[in-house]
C-alpha cells in the first residue's frame, strides 16, 4: 500500500533519526543515498507503465529442454499489438535459436531483415536461416564494433533481446543502436534487471556457469537509454512480473553527435576543447 505524501514523510524523517542515532551507537556514517537523478529522469525523460495483457508467465526463460528464449512469440505479439512495423527495414541482435527472426519475417514482412551476432553462433542460424524469406544479410562481430552497420540505410525498428547484459559496455551497445536508427525508429528492448531501487550497474560472476553479466537496475537501464538518445519508453508490466527481467519499447528521440557517447540534454565531464 502507497502511503500518502505527507504520511511518508513522517515515516522517513523518523526512519532517518532511528538510522543516525544507531549509526552514532554503532560508531558507524550514515548517509542518505542519491536520487537526485530521478529529477534528470523527469525533466528529460517520458516513462509510460503499459499494463496490457503479455502472454508470457514462465518462471524462467529456461524450459526443461534447457532451451533458452526471453519473450515467447505470443508475448512478442502483445507488445508490439497496435504499432505498424510492417514492410520496415529491422534490426535483430543476437537472433541465436531464430525464433523471433521467423516470426519477424513471418508476420512484420520486413523490407530488409539484418542480424548482428558473434560468428561463433553460425551454428545456430544455419539451423533456421533457410526458413526465411524476407532479404537479410548478417553482420557478424561485436555490435559495438560492427562499422559495416554504418553503412546500410538507418533502421525503422530494433529488436535487442536478451542480450545487453551480457555485455558490460552498455552505452557503445546502445550508442550504436541509436546510430543506426532513424530519429522517430523504435527498439524492443528485453533485459535481466537487478531488482534493488537505485541506479547501479551490478557485475555478476555467476557460480557454477562462470558467466559474466553486467546488469542494471531499471533507474540504471532509464539513465543509460536516456543517455544513448533513447528517452521516451514505455514499460510493459506484465512481463513475467515475477522476474527480474523487463521488456521495455524505447523511441529514439535524439541524434548522437558524431564522436559524442551521450546526447545534448547530458553535460559531459570533459567539454570538448
Ligand atoms: C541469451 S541470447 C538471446 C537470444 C534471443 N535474442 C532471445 O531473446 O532469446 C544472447 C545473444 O546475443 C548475442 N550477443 C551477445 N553480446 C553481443 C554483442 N556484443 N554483439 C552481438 N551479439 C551479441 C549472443 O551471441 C547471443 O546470440
Amino acid at each position: 500500500m502507497r502511503l500518502p505524501a505527507p504520511a511518508r514523510a513522517v515515516v522517513w524523517r523518523t526512519g532517518r533519526r532511528a538510522v543516525d542515532w544507531s549509526a552514532k551507537k554503532l560508531k558507524l556514517a550514515s548517509y542518505v543515498p542519491l536520487y537526485d537523478y530521478r529529477e534528470q529522469l523527469d525533466l528529460h525523460t517520458t516513462f509510460h507503465r503499459d499494463a496490457r495483457a503479455v502472454r508470457d508467465k514462465r518462471p524462467s526463460t529456461v524450459d526443461d529442454a534447457d532451451f533458452d528464449l526471453t519473450l515467447t512469440v505470443d508475448g512478442l505479439e502483445d507488445v508490439l499489438a497496435g504499432r505498424d512495423w510492417s514492410g520496415k527495414r529491422v534490426l535483430e541482435v543476437g537472433p541465436k535459436h531464430g525464433t523471433h527472426s521467423l516470426w519477424i519475417d513471418e508476420h512484420l514482412e520486413p523490407s530488409e531483415l539484418v542480424f548482428s551476432d558473434f560468428a561463433s553462433d553460425r551454428h545456430f542460424h544455419e539451423q533456421w536461416e533457410r526458413q526465411l524469406r524476407a532479404p537479410h544479410r548478417w553482420v557478424y562481430g561485436d555490435l559495438r564494433s560492427a562499422t559495416e552497420l554504418h553503412e546500410l540505410e538507418p533502421f525503422d525498428a530494433v529488436f535487442f533481446l536478451g542480450v545487453l547484459y551480457h555485455s558490460a559496455f552498455h552505452l557503445p551497445l546502445l550508442g550504436m543502436l541509436n546510430r543506426v536508427t532513424r530519429l522517430g525508429g523504435e527498439m524492443l528492448l528485453e533485459t535481466t534487471i537487478d531488482p534493488r531501487p537505485d541506479a547501479a550497474v551490478r557485475i555478476r560472476w555467476q557460480q557454477g556457469t562462470g558467466k559474466a553479466k553486467a546488469v542494471p537496475t531499471l533507474d540504471a537501464l532509464r539513465i543509460e537509454l536516456a543517455w544513448t538518445g533513447w528517452r521516451d519508453v514505455a514499460w510493459f508490466t506484465d512481463y513475467r512480473p515475477e522476474s527480474s527481467e523487463v521488456v521495455l519499447l524505447c523511441r529514439k528521440t535524439d541524434d548522437l553527435d558524431d564522436g559524442a557517447d551521450v546526447v545534448d540534454v547530458v553535460t559531459p565531464q570533459r567539454q570538448p576543447a
